[in-house]
């Protein structure tokens, strides 16, 4: 029977946007259509996002419903407050795309156990681990209008967070200004240049096991940022620059990092210039990728290099190199706790 057949052909079902009526019919075990009918019928997770005014979300049978639905073990994902379709503002609004996305992920990786309400995060890779993450370019200011950046697009790094909420770390990401959703279960705070991003990582850094540094950081600032629009004339004009610290090699060097791991994009001499990088900022771990193939793309290749020498990731989504970078930091970062 098709509605059987149909809600055995999935891993999960996802209804979004649930409304308020549609979650009332789930509670009391309604099918009187396909979609309550799939619901009723599953063997597999049942997550809902709801969507629905704020007056609508607020009154006492919704809520009761709501309670309800989460006893019988199906997942609520949201809602937000925002703005609402109706023209208010307040919570009903449902979450956006992308973080249902990342909300499934996340649950099917730590679903050990699918039918479970909320699934554990125990038994994941990197449960218990605390990372923290920069990404994305920085942007170093010459007047109000004009700066000096790169071509950075935060894929990798996002994709880093992401796989690490995969495996069931707590994230934070430092990122610099990206056109991309941060992953809506870490800690995102947003940044322009690298001196903010040196401080927001200071700020951060108490308690993190691990630091990734994926971010472009740009290595020199103008010497002087104009407070106005500089205005051109027909003279060349010359902009002293003076360089960025290198938040890094400065994490690196405080007593008791945390596990500290680079990236380094290249043109040539990958594996040469990689392993310097790794020595000079005195870091464990590098992942190196030539640049042209790195930048903006979504898909890439990766070498790790370590003591133990140089370990290539095959070339593929940067969601699946990152989940190959961490599975290898698991690996080290396990055994150089076992030797403290
Ligand atoms: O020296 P280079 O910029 O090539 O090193 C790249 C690595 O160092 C990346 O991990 C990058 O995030 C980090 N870095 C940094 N601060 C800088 C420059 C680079 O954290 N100012």
């Amino acid at each position: 029977m098709a509605h059987i057949d149909l809600s055995r052909q999935v891993d999960a079902i996802l209804v979004a946007p649930a409304s308020a009526d549609f979650i009332a019919k789930l509670v009391h075990g309604h099918a009187d259509d396909l979609l309550s009918t799939l619901c009723l019928a599953r063997d597999c997770p049942l997550y809902v996002a709801p969507a629905m005014n704020r007056q609508m979300w607020q009154q006492a049978a919704t809520q009761r419903n709501i309670v309800q639905l989460q006893q019988d073990g199906v997942r609520l994902f949201g809602p937000e407050s925002g703005a609402q379709a109706c023209g208010e503002t307040g919570m009903g609004r449902m979450l956006e795309a992308e973080a249902l996305l990342a909300e499934i992920l996340a649950a099917s990786a730590s679903a050990s156990n699918p039918a479970s309400a909320r699934p554990s995060a125990a038994n994941a890779l990197l449960a218990g681990k605390r990372i923290l993450i920069t990404a994305g370019p920085t942007v170093e200011a010459l007047d109000p209008v004009r700066a000096l950046s790169n071509h950075s697009s935060g894929k990798m790094g996002y994709s880093v967070a992401q796989a690490a909420i995969e495996l069931g770390a707590t994230v934070t990401l430092v990122s610099g200004p990206v056109a991309l959703q941060p992953p809506a279960a870490a800690r995102t705070i947003k940044v322009t240049s690298a001196l903010e991003m040196l401080d927001a990582v200071e700020s951060q850094l108490p308690g993190q096991d691990i630091f990734i540094a994926v971010a472009a950081v740009a290595d020199y600032r103008p010497q002087q940022s104009s407070q106005h629009k500089l205005k051109k004339s027909q003279q060349s004009l010359t902009i002293t620059l003076e360089p960025n610290p290198d938040i890094l090699a400065t994490v690196a060097a405080r007593p008791n990092p945390p596990f500290c791991v680079g990236f380094a994009a290249e043109t040539e001499n990958l594996l040469q210039y990689a392993e310097e990088k790794r020595r000079r900022k005195h870091i464990p771990l590098i992942a190196a990728n030539i640049a042209s193939e790195a930048l903006g793309q979504d898909e890439s290749s990766l070498v790790l290099i370590d003591d133990a020498g140089s370990h290539p990731l095959p070339h593929g989504p940067k969601i699946e190199l990152a989940h190959g970078l961490l599975q290898h930091i698991a690996t080290m970062f396990t055994h150089t706790d076992k030797q403290k």
